[in-house]
């Protein structure tokens, strides 16, 4: 892994992924829908903020552990879901889900990944693995997935509600980029009843635009497991969340990859926060790339922030090690950003440790 010791950012990561990535797979990867405005936007969210930090508190001993649906986790940063990590890397899934055990934190699998839920279990039974859930139009098929993770310890499922169909994605149609059928989805294999070549909006075809808010009561009975509904842009649909049982809320864009034009995850954090962070666990994810991002969320008052491609990157250029390199540097930068702003630990994070930046 020599070469990727020279490796101290995300931004770095995702240069080196870039150049052992075929250019299919990186814009898959790396894009957004549309223009782009909203994939561009949550990074610059992060800009209109600045850190108060408070001095001569007695930091000796600062910590990033948190707790995130009542258990433990070694930060408040977890692995996001995504899609096919065999593009990345020959150990796909099972590398990540091994990273994150030994990183300490969550791990959350995706409908949508060329592992199943059980060989990610057998592969990684002490991290905390969540699943994360796309329904079917053949709610078979989701059934037995949802059983599977239940079956093999998964503690919560996430609800994605923001892709009844998949966003508008030009990268895709400008390299013609198809998931080749040897990439094995079990999930869509199983929709479709057989191995096939599929564009990433044809995987999405076969998902339930009828999906509806009484869906996310009837997983959360069914499989008697929390429930977080993952990307709420409003305060409306957060008060729907809470109110159909929904034990957590992922404010979410998808990674700007769904609806362009919507705005940042992080600019719409303190609305769904005002709205029902008294009452459930509101996380975020979108643009986040350092420990100061992080630490930023956790002040506008999410309880934990969740990555998307930075754990690619890592995947892509290092499997397993570098996954495990992409998670320990966020959580050391995090560390040393909780330090010199005087907070022990994340508990600690308040709205006074941040400000707007003024506009110049
Ligand atoms: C390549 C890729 C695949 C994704 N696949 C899924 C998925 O299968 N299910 C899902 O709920 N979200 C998916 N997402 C969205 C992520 O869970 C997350 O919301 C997003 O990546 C966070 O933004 P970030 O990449 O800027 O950290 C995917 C994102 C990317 C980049």
């Amino acid at each position: 892994v020599s070469a990727a010791d020279e490796l101290v950012n995300t931004r770095d990561w995702e240069r080196a992924a870039r150049s052992v990535l075929a250019p299919g797979v990186y814009g898959y990867y790396a894009g957004g829908a549309g223009d782009e405005r909203t994939l561009h936007d949550n990074r610059r969210a992060f800009r209109r903020w600045r850190l108060r930090p408070r001095m001569l508190v007695d930091v000796s001993e600062v910590t990033t552990e948190c707790t995130v649906l009542g258990a433990r986790s070694s930060m408040p940063l977890l692995v996001a879901p995504t899609a096919l990590h065999k593009l990345a890397h020959p150990e796909r899934e099972l590398a990540t889900a091994r990273a994150a055990a030994r990183a300490g934190t969550v791990m959350c699998l995706s409908t949508i990944a060329t592992s199943t839920p059980a060989e990610v279990t057998a592969a990684a039974p002490e991290a905390r693995r969540w699943f994360q859930v796309y329904v079917f139009r053949d709610r078979g098929v989701t059934k037995a997935f949802v059983d599977e993770a239940v079956d093999g310890g998964y503690e919560a499922l996430v609800l994605t509600v923001d892709a009844p169909l998949f966003g508008h994605r030009e990268r895709d149609l400008r390299t013609g980029f198809v998931v080749p059928p040897e990439m094995a989805v079990p999930s869509f294999t199983a929709a479709v009843g057989g191995p096939v070549a599929a564009t990433a909006a044809e995987i999405a075809e076969q998902f339930d635009p009828t999906l509806s808010w009484r869906d996310v009561e009837a997983l959360a009975t069914e499989s008697r497991l929390p429930v977080l509904v993952k990307g709420v842009l409003t305060a409306e649909d957060a008060r729907l969340a809470r109110d159909h049982g929904a034990a957590g809320i992922v404010v979410s864009n998808h990674g700007g990859r769904q609806l362009d034009g919507v705005p940042a995850s992080l600019d719409v954090l303190p609305e769904v926060v005002e709205a029902v962070g008294d009452d459930l666990e509101v996380l975020m994810d979108g643009g986040v790339r350092r420990g100061t991002d992080v630490l930023v969320a956790l002040a506008l008052g999410a309880r934990a922030v969740l990555i998307g491609r930075p754990v690619l990157w890592g995947l892509a250029v290092a499997g397993e090690e570098g996954v495990l390199r992409v998670l320990e540097q966020l959580r050391l930068e995090l560390e040393r950003a909780l330090a010199l702003c005087g907070c022990p630990s994340p508990a600690a994070v308040t709205a006074a440790y941040v400000a707007p930046a003024s506009r110049s």
